[in-house]
């Protein structure tokens, strides 16, 4: 079946196409098109993401993507029906609150007709809601015009599978499995026992660690987004040999419990550099220290997790899994300390949001399938959560 996948929840706009030849989750992918636009850009400018912004952009740039992703995917032009008059009054309504999306995809529509796509999978949460709205309206508005069912999808479901993928398969996961989910707005530990089904035993109780790295970097004033900023600052001080005395804490790091805490760590670098003019090298040498410091306790919290729980794989997910001296650390820790554990890491360029994940974790779900008509009733829901979704 040729599955097509949305993701909107913050600040990129992506579609992706992929064959999946078989069930979840011993089938063949092919990524037949994945088409994506990161807004950072527009939003550095600001120095973070403004949810109004974000949609807009969304609303301008999904058609291009569909085109691209369809293009690629040699799909374009495939079937030309009339839309029948009343469902274009129906899109525009579905569209209304999206101004001018409903146009462009009408007229794309005309034009490239309707391809053989037999899934819609979206993102409806977690993330910015005004940015979750358009990607799950646009989803009902192509469910309507091409009559295709449509799967729900939750993002970090997304990211525990794009850790697993391959190119072409999900990887043998062993049970119980555990999953550190690290991204701008998650830190948590997720333990699970079969695919969809879901427990969380650990969390942060404020910042997630992604959103720590994005402050830490603008109090250092680093451009926005702070997390690859910081990792390379920290890489340059490591390289150089440049450590500081002055150590930051590593909060909660024998709280007994598996959850976590990111804030005070960033006040801690905040009280730190107040007033003070940093040279170049000492800036380095706080970032490598704030990178040193939530490694640390990232690490020490997932071990008692998977020695806990009899861990059998371990997999890591989100945005933070893109830096490398945290992938660098785990792979050393594990392969030494748990070498029965199998870890998995997501391929940097899986390791942001992308669509392919989404597409992913919708074939899981395919059972979940709705209708043209049911998918109408799907909202975007901020703080989605995944506990929840188990099956
Ligand atoms: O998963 P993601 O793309 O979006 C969310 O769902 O939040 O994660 C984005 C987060 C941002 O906080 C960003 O700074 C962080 O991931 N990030 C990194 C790196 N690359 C992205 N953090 C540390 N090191 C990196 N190399
Ligand atoms: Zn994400």
């Amino acid at each position: 079946m040729n599955i097509l996948s949305i993701e909107t929840s913050c600040d990129e706009t992506a579609i992706s196409i992929l064959n999946a030849l078989g069930d979840f989750p011993d089938a063949k992918y092919e990524i037949l098109g994945n088409a994506l636009f990161s807004q950072i850009d527009i939003h550095r400018e600001y120095g973070g993401v403004f949810p109004a912004m974000a949609k807009r952009e969304h609303i301008v740039t999904l058609v291009p993507m569909l085109k691209k992703a369809l293009g690629e995917a040699s799909l374009e032009k495939s079937y030309h029906p009339e839309l029948e008059d009343d469902k274009t009054a129906h899109i525009h309504k579905m569209l209304e609150r999206e101004p001018g999306l409903a146009d462009q995809l009408l007229d794309y529509q005309k034009e490239n007709g309707t391809p053989p796509i037999s899934l819609i999978c979206v993102t409806a949460g977690p993330g910015l809601e005004p940015a979750l709205w358009v990607g799950v309206n646009f989803a009902k508005a192509l469910a309507t015009i091409w009559n295709v069912p449509v799967v729900a999808v939750n993002h970090m479901e997304g990211h525990i599978l794009a850790s697993v993928f391959d190119g072409t398969r999900i990887a043998p996961v062993k049970f119980p499995a555990l999953s550190l989910l690290i991204s701008g707005g998650h830190t948590e530990l997720i333990k699970f026992d079969d695919w969809n089904q879901y427990q969380r035993i650990g969390q942060t109780k404020d910042d997630a660690v992604g959103e720590a790295f994005d402050k830490v970097a603008r109090i250092l004033g680093l451009p926005y987004p702070g997390g690859p900023e910081i990792s390379k600052l920290a890489a340059g001080a490591r390289e150089a040999g440049l450590k500081t005395d002055k150590a930051l804490p590593r909060p909660m790091i024998d709280s007994g419990d598996l959850d976590f805490s990111f804030s005070g760590l960033k006040t801690a670098v905040l009280y730190r550099v107040k007033d003070l003019e940093l040279s170049d090298d000492e800036k380095m040498m706080m970032a490598r220290e704030f990178e040193d410091a939530a490694t640390e306790v990232l690490l020490k919290k997932t071990a008692k997790a998977v020695a806990t729980h009899n861990i059998q794989s371990l997999i890591l997910g989100g945005g933070v899994t893109a830096n490398s001296f945290l992938r660098k650390t785990f792979t050393e820790f594990f392969s030494k300390e748990h070498p029965e554990v199998t870890l998995h890491i997501p391929e940097p360029k899986l390791s942001t949001d992308n669509s392919i994940m989404i597409a992913l974790a919708g074939h899981s779900r395919k059972n979940e399938a709705m209708t043209p008509e049911e998918s109408l009733s799907i909202k975007a829901e901020g703080n989605r959560s995944l506990t929840e979704e188990s099956l």
